[in-house]
Protein backbone atom coordinates (compact mmCIF):
# COMPACT_ATOMS: atom_id res chain seq x y z
CA UNK A 1 0.00 0.00 0.00
CA UNK A 2 1.36 3.58 -0.89
CA UNK A 3 1.35 6.43 1.18
CA UNK A 4 -1.23 7.54 -1.11
CA UNK A 5 -3.86 5.00 -0.09
CA UNK A 6 -3.34 5.29 3.78
CA UNK A 7 -4.21 8.76 2.81
CA UNK A 8 -7.16 8.19 0.80
CA UNK A 9 -8.35 5.20 2.97
CA UNK A 10 -8.39 7.37 5.93
CA UNK A 11 -10.20 10.02 4.43
CA UNK A 12 -13.22 7.69 3.65
CA UNK A 13 -13.44 6.08 6.96
CA UNK A 14 -13.55 9.62 8.75
CA UNK A 15 -17.46 10.32 8.01
CA UNK A 16 -18.38 7.57 10.24
CA UNK A 17 -17.22 8.37 13.28
CA UNK A 18 -18.75 12.25 12.59
CA UNK A 19 -21.84 10.68 12.82
CA UNK A 20 -21.41 8.98 15.27
CA UNK A 21 -19.84 11.38 17.46
CA UNK A 22 -20.51 15.30 16.95
CA UNK A 23 -23.62 17.10 18.05
CA UNK A 24 -24.15 19.58 15.56
CA UNK A 25 -23.45 18.75 11.76
CA UNK A 26 -23.53 21.27 9.13
CA UNK A 27 -24.31 20.36 5.55
CA UNK A 28 -22.94 22.85 3.14
CA UNK A 29 -22.05 23.82 -0.54
CA UNK A 30 -22.98 25.93 -3.21
CA UNK A 31 -27.13 25.51 -5.12
CA UNK A 32 -28.53 22.00 -6.05
CA UNK A 33 -25.39 20.20 -5.38
CA UNK A 34 -26.96 17.56 -2.88
CA UNK A 35 -27.18 19.53 0.71
CA UNK A 36 -30.49 18.69 1.59
CA UNK A 37 -30.15 15.37 0.41
CA UNK A 38 -26.90 14.72 2.74
CA UNK A 39 -27.94 16.27 5.54
CA UNK A 40 -31.02 13.38 5.21
CA UNK A 41 -28.76 10.91 4.91
CA UNK A 42 -26.47 12.02 7.50
CA UNK A 43 -29.41 12.26 9.48
CA UNK A 44 -30.28 8.93 8.87
CA UNK A 45 -27.24 7.56 9.76
CA UNK A 46 -26.85 9.14 13.47
CA UNK A 47 -30.46 7.88 13.81
CA UNK A 48 -29.43 3.96 12.59
CA UNK A 49 -26.51 4.55 14.95
CA UNK A 50 -28.81 5.09 17.87
CA UNK A 51 -28.27 8.28 18.92
CA UNK A 52 -31.61 10.57 19.09
CA UNK A 53 -31.57 12.42 16.04
CA UNK A 54 -33.01 15.39 14.41
CA UNK A 55 -32.65 17.13 10.62
CA UNK A 56 -33.46 20.70 9.90
CA UNK A 57 -34.62 20.87 6.19
CA UNK A 58 -34.53 24.16 4.41
CA UNK A 59 -37.15 24.09 1.12
CA UNK A 60 -36.77 20.21 0.76
CA UNK A 61 -37.96 19.25 -2.43
CA UNK A 62 -41.97 17.98 -2.24
CA UNK A 63 -41.24 13.90 -2.20
CA UNK A 64 -38.37 13.72 -0.40
CA UNK A 65 -40.26 16.19 2.10
CA UNK A 66 -43.43 14.03 2.27
CA UNK A 67 -41.16 10.57 3.08
CA UNK A 68 -39.63 12.69 5.60
CA UNK A 69 -43.52 12.83 7.12
CA UNK A 70 -42.95 16.66 6.55
CA UNK A 71 -45.76 19.02 5.33
CA UNK A 72 -45.15 22.40 6.19
CA UNK A 73 -42.96 25.08 7.67
CA UNK A 74 -44.03 25.19 10.84
CA UNK A 75 -40.54 24.63 12.45
CA UNK A 76 -41.70 21.71 14.74
CA UNK A 77 -40.21 18.37 14.94
CA UNK A 78 -41.74 15.37 13.50
CA UNK A 79 -40.77 11.77 13.98
CA UNK A 80 -40.04 10.02 10.67
CA UNK A 81 -42.07 7.08 10.13
CA UNK A 82 -40.51 3.80 9.76
CA UNK A 83 -36.95 4.94 11.63
CA UNK A 84 -36.20 4.98 15.19
CA UNK A 85 -34.42 7.82 16.83
CA UNK A 86 -35.23 10.47 13.91
CA UNK A 87 -37.54 13.77 13.68
CA UNK A 88 -37.31 16.56 11.00
CA UNK A 89 -38.45 19.74 10.39
CA UNK A 90 -38.52 22.06 8.09
CA UNK A 91 -37.31 25.69 8.45
CA UNK A 92 -40.19 28.56 9.06
CA UNK A 93 -37.93 31.70 8.11
CA UNK A 94 -40.37 34.33 9.15
CA UNK A 95 -41.98 32.46 12.07
CA UNK A 96 -38.08 31.87 13.48
CA UNK A 97 -37.45 35.70 13.06
CA UNK A 98 -40.99 36.14 15.12
CA UNK A 99 -39.48 34.15 17.58
CA UNK A 100 -36.38 36.01 17.72
CA UNK A 101 -37.93 38.97 17.95
CA UNK A 102 -40.03 37.88 21.15
CA UNK A 103 -37.41 36.59 23.09
CA UNK A 104 -35.26 40.06 22.54
CA UNK A 105 -38.09 42.67 22.97
CA UNK A 106 -38.14 43.93 26.66
CA UNK A 107 -42.51 43.67 26.83
CA UNK A 108 -44.77 41.70 24.10
CA UNK A 109 -46.23 45.00 22.61
CA UNK A 110 -43.16 46.31 21.63
CA UNK A 111 -42.58 42.65 19.99
CA UNK A 112 -45.88 43.44 18.24
CA UNK A 113 -45.39 46.66 17.09
CA UNK A 114 -41.91 45.16 15.49
CA UNK A 115 -43.79 42.74 13.63
CA UNK A 116 -46.40 44.79 12.61
CA UNK A 117 -44.02 46.66 11.04
CA UNK A 118 -43.74 46.64 7.45
CA UNK A 119 -40.02 47.59 6.63
CA UNK A 120 -39.80 44.37 9.12
CA UNK A 121 -42.07 42.26 7.27
CA UNK A 122 -40.25 42.73 4.25
CA UNK A 123 -36.49 42.26 6.37
CA UNK A 124 -37.67 38.89 7.66
CA UNK A 125 -38.56 37.83 4.53
CA UNK A 126 -35.90 39.16 2.43
CA UNK A 127 -33.18 40.28 3.12
CA UNK A 128 -30.34 38.01 1.54
CA UNK A 129 -28.74 35.97 4.94
CA UNK A 130 -31.31 36.07 6.28
CA UNK A 131 -32.29 32.29 5.92
CA UNK A 132 -29.17 31.32 7.02
CA UNK A 133 -29.04 33.27 10.50
CA UNK A 134 -32.02 31.74 11.29
CA UNK A 135 -31.21 28.36 10.47
CA UNK A 136 -28.75 28.75 13.10
CA UNK A 137 -30.95 30.50 15.29
CA UNK A 138 -33.09 27.47 15.05
CA UNK A 139 -30.06 24.84 15.59
CA UNK A 140 -29.07 27.08 18.78
CA UNK A 141 -32.71 26.50 20.08
CA UNK A 142 -32.80 22.80 18.74
CA UNK A 143 -29.21 22.92 20.81
CA UNK A 144 -30.95 24.15 24.13
CA UNK A 145 -33.93 22.09 24.47
CA UNK A 146 -30.69 18.86 25.27
CA UNK A 147 -33.60 16.85 23.30
CA UNK A 148 -31.27 15.35 20.41
CA UNK A 149 -28.01 13.62 20.24
CA UNK A 150 -27.62 14.99 16.88
CA UNK A 151 -28.37 17.75 15.47
CA UNK A 152 -27.63 18.10 11.30
CA UNK A 153 -28.62 20.83 9.91
CA UNK A 154 -29.14 21.76 6.04
CA UNK A 155 -28.22 25.28 4.23
CA UNK A 156 -30.08 27.31 2.36
CA UNK A 157 -29.27 27.50 -1.47
CA UNK A 158 -27.15 30.67 -1.78
CA UNK A 159 -24.54 31.54 -4.84
CA UNK A 160 -22.54 32.01 -1.72
CA UNK A 161 -21.38 28.94 0.60
CA UNK A 162 -20.09 31.53 3.23
CA UNK A 163 -22.81 32.95 3.68
CA UNK A 164 -23.91 30.79 6.65
CA UNK A 165 -21.00 31.61 8.26
CA UNK A 166 -21.46 35.79 7.75
CA UNK A 167 -24.96 35.73 8.27
CA UNK A 168 -24.99 36.42 11.86
CA UNK A 169 -22.46 39.41 11.94
CA UNK A 170 -24.20 40.75 8.48
CA UNK A 171 -27.40 40.76 10.69
CA UNK A 172 -25.99 42.33 13.66
CA UNK A 173 -23.86 44.81 12.11
CA UNK A 174 -27.12 45.98 10.11
CA UNK A 175 -29.14 46.42 13.28
CA UNK A 176 -26.41 48.27 14.61
CA UNK A 177 -24.49 50.03 11.97
CA UNK A 178 -23.19 53.34 11.49
CA UNK A 179 -25.84 54.42 9.63
CA UNK A 180 -28.51 52.99 11.99
CA UNK A 181 -27.00 55.08 14.57
CA UNK A 182 -27.86 58.28 12.57
CA UNK A 183 -31.41 57.20 11.54
CA UNK A 184 -31.88 57.38 15.61
CA UNK A 185 -29.82 60.49 16.25
CA UNK A 186 -32.47 62.66 17.69
CA UNK A 187 -34.29 65.49 15.72
CA UNK A 188 -33.50 64.24 12.32
CA UNK A 189 -36.15 64.94 10.07
CA UNK A 190 -37.48 62.06 7.67
CA UNK A 191 -36.39 64.12 4.20
CA UNK A 192 -32.80 63.61 6.03
CA UNK A 193 -32.96 59.59 7.12
CA UNK A 194 -33.66 58.97 3.07
CA UNK A 195 -30.39 61.02 2.15
CA UNK A 196 -28.53 59.85 4.83
CA UNK A 197 -29.14 56.02 3.73
CA UNK A 198 -27.93 56.52 0.63
CA UNK A 199 -25.07 58.76 1.76
CA UNK A 200 -23.55 55.52 3.40
CA UNK A 201 -24.65 53.42 0.45
CA UNK A 202 -25.64 50.46 2.32
CA UNK A 203 -27.24 48.84 -0.73
CA UNK A 204 -28.87 46.04 1.28
CA UNK A 205 -30.39 48.04 3.67
CA UNK A 206 -31.88 50.44 0.65
CA UNK A 207 -33.01 47.21 -1.68
CA UNK A 208 -35.18 45.97 1.53
CA UNK A 209 -36.06 49.73 1.86
CA UNK A 210 -36.56 50.54 -2.05
CA UNK A 211 -39.82 47.24 -2.08
CA UNK A 212 -41.63 49.51 -0.11
CA UNK A 213 -43.21 52.55 -1.51
CA UNK A 214 -44.17 56.37 -0.79
CA UNK A 215 -44.19 57.92 2.73
CA UNK A 216 -44.69 54.63 4.31
CA UNK A 217 -40.73 53.75 3.50
CA UNK A 218 -40.10 56.94 6.61
CA UNK A 219 -42.15 56.23 8.75
CA UNK A 220 -41.65 52.52 8.88
CA UNK A 221 -38.67 52.98 9.04
CA UNK A 222 -37.99 55.18 11.56
CA UNK A 223 -40.44 53.02 13.48
CA UNK A 224 -38.20 50.01 13.37
CA UNK A 225 -35.29 51.37 13.67
CA UNK A 226 -36.57 52.85 16.96
CA UNK A 227 -38.16 49.72 18.12
CA UNK A 228 -35.00 48.01 17.99
CA UNK A 229 -33.38 50.53 20.16
CA UNK A 230 -32.08 48.25 23.00
CA UNK A 231 -32.07 45.30 21.85
CA UNK A 232 -28.86 45.88 19.50
CA UNK A 233 -27.02 43.26 22.25
CA UNK A 234 -28.70 40.81 22.81
CA UNK A 235 -29.39 40.35 19.62
CA UNK A 236 -24.74 40.58 19.16
CA UNK A 237 -24.59 38.15 22.17
CA UNK A 238 -26.70 35.49 20.80
CA UNK A 239 -25.21 35.48 17.60
CA UNK A 240 -22.00 35.17 19.28
CA UNK A 241 -23.01 32.21 21.34
CA UNK A 242 -24.32 30.53 18.35
CA UNK A 243 -21.19 30.90 16.23
CA UNK A 244 -19.12 29.48 19.43
CA UNK A 245 -21.30 26.80 19.11
CA UNK A 246 -20.62 26.15 15.94
CA UNK A 247 -17.02 26.68 16.19
CA UNK A 248 -16.94 23.78 18.68
CA UNK A 249 -15.08 20.49 18.50
CA UNK A 250 -18.67 19.13 19.08
CA UNK A 251 -19.68 21.00 15.45
CA UNK A 252 -18.59 19.43 12.13
CA UNK A 253 -19.32 21.27 8.90
CA UNK A 254 -19.72 18.68 5.66
CA UNK A 255 -19.45 20.61 2.53
CA UNK A 256 -20.72 19.04 0.06
CA UNK A 257 -20.17 19.77 -4.25
CA UNK A 258 -20.64 17.90 -7.28
CA UNK A 259 -17.34 16.55 -9.48
CA UNK A 260 -17.92 19.85 -11.78
CA UNK A 261 -15.09 22.76 -11.45
CA UNK A 262 -17.88 25.70 -10.50
CA UNK A 263 -19.37 23.59 -6.85
CA UNK A 264 -15.56 21.85 -6.35
CA UNK A 265 -14.32 25.45 -6.82
CA UNK A 266 -16.52 26.60 -4.30
CA UNK A 267 -16.24 23.76 -1.84
CA UNK A 268 -12.39 24.48 -1.78
CA UNK A 269 -12.68 27.71 -1.17
CA UNK A 270 -15.38 26.88 1.55
CA UNK A 271 -13.13 24.42 3.23
CA UNK A 272 -10.36 26.96 2.99
CA UNK A 273 -12.60 29.44 4.96
CA UNK A 274 -13.50 26.70 7.43
CA UNK A 275 -10.25 26.36 8.14
CA UNK A 276 -9.18 30.15 8.54
CA UNK A 277 -11.99 30.79 10.97
CA UNK A 278 -11.22 27.77 13.16
CA UNK A 279 -14.43 25.87 12.18
CA UNK A 280 -14.54 22.11 12.87
CA UNK A 281 -14.24 20.64 9.68
CA UNK A 282 -15.53 17.03 8.77
CA UNK A 283 -15.22 16.86 5.22
CA UNK A 284 -15.92 16.79 1.70
CA UNK A 285 -18.97 14.99 -0.27
CA UNK A 286 -18.71 14.69 -3.71
CA UNK A 287 -22.27 13.87 -5.19
CA UNK A 288 -23.22 12.87 -8.12
CA UNK A 289 -19.96 11.51 -9.41
CA UNK A 290 -20.44 9.20 -12.61
CA UNK A 291 -19.89 5.72 -12.01
CA UNK A 292 -16.99 4.16 -13.57
CA UNK A 293 -17.72 2.05 -16.93
CA UNK A 294 -17.91 -1.44 -15.92
CA UNK A 295 -14.52 -3.20 -16.17
CA UNK A 296 -13.28 -5.51 -19.17
CA UNK A 297 -12.62 -3.00 -21.67
CA UNK A 298 -10.60 -0.67 -20.89
CA UNK A 299 -7.26 -0.68 -22.89
CA UNK A 300 -7.86 -3.30 -24.96
CA UNK A 301 -6.60 -3.31 -28.47
CA UNK A 302 -9.73 -2.22 -31.12
CA UNK A 303 -10.52 -6.03 -31.85
CA UNK A 304 -10.34 -7.43 -28.65
CA UNK A 305 -12.55 -4.45 -27.23
CA UNK A 306 -14.98 -6.07 -29.86
CA UNK A 307 -15.00 -9.31 -28.87
CA UNK A 308 -15.41 -7.91 -24.95
CA UNK A 309 -18.49 -5.99 -25.71
CA UNK A 310 -20.06 -8.16 -27.86
CA UNK A 311 -19.63 -10.62 -24.84
CA UNK A 312 -21.05 -8.17 -22.19
CA UNK A 313 -24.32 -7.69 -24.59
CA UNK A 314 -24.75 -11.17 -24.18
CA UNK A 315 -22.65 -12.60 -27.50
CA UNK A 316 -25.54 -12.30 -30.06
CA UNK A 317 -25.60 -8.74 -30.18
CA UNK A 318 -25.58 -6.93 -33.99
CA UNK A 319 -22.22 -4.73 -34.56
CA UNK A 320 -24.37 -1.65 -33.87
CA UNK A 321 -25.32 -2.20 -30.57
CA UNK A 322 -21.47 -3.52 -29.79
CA UNK A 323 -20.34 0.07 -31.49
CA UNK A 324 -23.03 1.67 -29.46
CA UNK A 325 -21.73 -0.06 -26.30
CA UNK A 326 -18.01 0.86 -27.04
CA UNK A 327 -18.80 4.13 -27.42
CA UNK A 328 -20.63 4.75 -24.61
CA UNK A 329 -17.82 2.82 -22.43
CA UNK A 330 -15.65 5.60 -24.47
CA UNK A 331 -17.47 8.38 -23.07
CA UNK A 332 -18.40 7.57 -19.35
CA UNK A 333 -14.06 7.05 -19.06
CA UNK A 334 -13.96 10.04 -20.61
CA UNK A 335 -16.29 11.76 -18.01
CA UNK A 336 -15.17 9.50 -15.32
CA UNK A 337 -11.29 11.04 -15.88
CA UNK A 338 -12.66 14.05 -15.95
CA UNK A 339 -14.12 14.56 -12.90
CA UNK A 340 -11.33 12.86 -11.34
CA UNK A 341 -8.94 15.83 -12.34
CA UNK A 342 -11.27 17.63 -11.17
CA UNK A 343 -11.91 16.58 -7.73
CA UNK A 344 -7.94 16.41 -7.66
CA UNK A 345 -7.71 19.56 -8.82
CA UNK A 346 -10.23 21.25 -5.73
CA UNK A 347 -8.14 18.99 -2.94
CA UNK A 348 -4.68 20.10 -4.31
CA UNK A 349 -3.05 21.83 -1.01
CA UNK A 350 -5.48 21.38 1.14
CA UNK A 351 -6.97 18.11 3.53
CA UNK A 352 -10.64 18.21 3.47
CA UNK A 353 -9.82 15.14 6.27
CA UNK A 354 -12.58 12.88 5.03
CA UNK A 355 -13.70 12.17 1.64
CA UNK A 356 -16.37 11.05 0.06
CA UNK A 357 -18.08 9.82 -3.33
CA UNK A 358 -21.50 9.48 -4.09
CA UNK A 359 -22.71 8.14 -7.42
CA UNK A 360 -25.28 9.70 -9.97
CA UNK A 361 -28.00 7.64 -8.86
CA UNK A 362 -30.39 6.00 -11.64
CA UNK A 363 -33.28 8.66 -10.37
CA UNK A 364 -33.66 11.27 -8.03
CA UNK A 365 -33.50 10.73 -4.05
CA UNK A 366 -36.91 10.98 -2.46
CA UNK A 367 -37.73 8.17 -0.62
CA UNK A 368 -36.18 6.44 2.68
CA UNK A 369 -34.62 3.48 0.67
CA UNK A 370 -33.42 6.23 -2.12
CA UNK A 371 -31.53 7.91 1.22
CA UNK A 372 -30.78 4.54 2.67
CA UNK A 373 -28.67 3.95 -0.36
CA UNK A 374 -27.08 7.24 0.01
CA UNK A 375 -26.32 6.75 3.97
CA UNK A 376 -24.52 3.31 3.47
CA UNK A 377 -22.35 5.25 0.80
CA UNK A 378 -21.45 8.28 3.04
CA UNK A 379 -20.87 6.03 6.10
CA UNK A 380 -20.03 2.59 4.59
CA UNK A 381 -22.52 0.13 4.78
N1 LIG B 1 -26.53 10.99 -5.75
C1 LIG B 1 -27.60 11.45 -6.39
N2 LIG B 1 -28.05 10.82 -7.51
C2 LIG B 1 -29.13 11.27 -8.17
N3 LIG B 1 -29.83 12.34 -7.82
C3 LIG B 1 -29.43 13.03 -6.73
C4 LIG B 1 -28.30 12.61 -5.95
N4 LIG B 1 -28.16 13.47 -4.91
C5 LIG B 1 -29.15 14.38 -5.04
N5 LIG B 1 -29.92 14.12 -6.12
C6 LIG B 1 -31.05 14.90 -6.60
O1 LIG B 1 -30.55 16.18 -6.98
C7 LIG B 1 -31.49 17.20 -6.69
C8 LIG B 1 -30.81 18.26 -5.80
O2 LIG B 1 -30.50 17.68 -4.55
P1 LIG B 1 -30.71 18.49 -3.20
O3 LIG B 1 -32.06 19.06 -3.14
O4 LIG B 1 -30.27 17.63 -2.08
O5 LIG B 1 -29.64 19.64 -3.44
P2 LIG B 1 -29.42 20.96 -2.58
O6 LIG B 1 -27.96 21.23 -2.55
O7 LIG B 1 -30.11 20.84 -1.28
O8 LIG B 1 -30.16 22.02 -3.50
P3 LIG B 1 -30.55 23.54 -3.10
O9 LIG B 1 -29.26 24.30 -3.14
O10 LIG B 1 -31.50 23.93 -4.17
O11 LIG B 1 -31.14 23.48 -1.74
C9 LIG B 1 -32.66 16.51 -6.03
O12 LIG B 1 -33.64 16.29 -7.00
C10 LIG B 1 -32.10 15.17 -5.54
O13 LIG B 1 -33.08 14.17 -5.49
MG1 LIG C 1 -31.61 22.09 -0.41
Amino acid sequence: MTPRDGLAGARQRRLADVVEQRHVIVCTGSGGVGKTTSAAAIALGAARAGRRTIVLTIDPAKRLAQSLGLTSLDNTPRAVKGVENLDAMMLDMKGTFDEVIDRHASDPRRAARIKANRFYQQLSSSLAGTQEYMATEKLYDLHNTGRYDCIVIDTPPTRNALDLLDAPKRLTDFLEGRFLRMFLAPGLAAGRIATRAAGFGAGLFMKTASRLTGQAVLSDLAEFFQSFEGMYDEFKQRAQQVYRLLQSPTSAFVVVATPEVPALREARYFLQRLAQDGMPTAGLVVNRVTPPPPDGLDGLPAKQARQAAGALLGGSADENAVAALLDLHADRLGVTKRERKNIAAALHGIDPRALVEVPLMDSDVHDLDDLTAICEVLLGA
